[in-house]
């Protein structure tokens, strides 16, 4: 083996961030709030659990008065807070504070991610800006790696994680759950859910856990010799430890196809 690549060892780059409840922040800044924890800036929200306006999600600026600030959609129109099925309620003292709740239902062109601007609208050039993502059926909350601790040793073993998070029915409105490597414009299907809702990979020993209220963790498993990988179909020579891994979900009504979600998302495991 060459030397080289027993100092072998992963960094990791993820594009996406992670929602993640928090104590709400006692320092200055823009934040969300809901059902009393703060989160953090592209939060995810379940659309049944902002249905009504106890249940609202709250975006917030401590010690400011609201200006014209405004929550806007993905397609950059402003949220009118009295028509449905967004609706807010906007509060000025002692903090700007628009809550943004669903009345109704949403529709799957709702679905997407909203952008709060406090104090002044978004165009303002001075404004606050925070994200949250308002999903129907199901979207994946975080795609992450637990990387091996000794970095140093090969051959090296990683397990992905992909959160699903949103509706606990799957036996009903699961439709697919699948991971992919990606290489150039080829995608090879490595885990799958089948019948009976039975998570089984081609590779790894991939598992999936329910974590309860709608949380589920899908795992793969991989193993990478320094120049190869040595998991079955991913076997090539003179890789480079570069590995691009796509989450995908497919989620919704069994009749309606209009009527469910498809989520993807890639993670990239970098190896220097
Ligand atoms: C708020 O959410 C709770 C829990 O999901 C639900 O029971 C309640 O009906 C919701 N409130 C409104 C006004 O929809
Ligand atoms: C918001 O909707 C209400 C009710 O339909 C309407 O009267 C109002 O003009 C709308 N506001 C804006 C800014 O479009
Ligand atoms: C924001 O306004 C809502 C009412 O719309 C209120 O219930 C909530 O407590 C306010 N949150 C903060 C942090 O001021
Ligand atoms: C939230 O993220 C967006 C883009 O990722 C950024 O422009 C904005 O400043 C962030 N807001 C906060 C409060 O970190």
């Amino acid at each position: 083996m060459h030397p080289v690549l027993l100092t072998i060892f992963f960094s990791l780059s993820v594009s996406e961030v992670i929602r993640s409840s928090q104590s709400c922040p006692p320092s200055s800044g823009i934040y969300l709030r809901h059902n009393g924890a703060c989160y953090t800036n592209g939060s995810y929200f379940y659309d049944n659990d902002i249905k009504g306006a106890s249940n609202s999600t709250q975006c917030v600026l401590p010690d400011t008065a609201l200006n014209g600030g405004e929550w806007v959609t993905s397609s950059g129109s402003s949220v009118n807070c009295s028509t449905n099925p967004l609706r807010c309620n906007e509060v000025s003292s002692p903090n700007a504070n628009i809550s943004l709740y669903i009345n109704g239902g949403i529709t799957s062109s709702d679905d997407g991610w909203y952008k709060c601007c406090l104090p002044t609208s978004c165009s303002g050039p001075n404004t606050n800006i925070i994200f949250a993502n308002i999903f129907r059926w199901a979207q994946i909350e975080t795609i992450t790696v637990d990387l091996p601790s000794d970095k140093t040793v090969l051959p090296q073993t990683y397990t992905l994680h992909a959160i699903k998070i949103g509706h606990d029915d799957h036996s009903s409105f699961l439709r697919a759950v699948k991971w992919y490597y990606e290489s150039g414009s080829d995608s090879t299907e490595l885990c799958s859910v089948t019948h009976q809702q039975t998570y089984s990979c081609s590779i790894g020993n991939g598992m999936s856990l329910n974590k309860g209220n709608g949380r589920w963790d899908y795992t793969l498993t991989v193993k990478w010799n320094g120049e190869i990988i040595t998991d079955g179909v991913l076997s090539q020579s003179n890789n480079n430890g570069d590995h691009v891994f796509r989450f995908y979900l497919y989620f919704g009504h069994l009749g309606v196809i209009a009527n469910r979600v498809t989520r993807n998302r890639n993670i990239f495991v970098t190896g220097k």
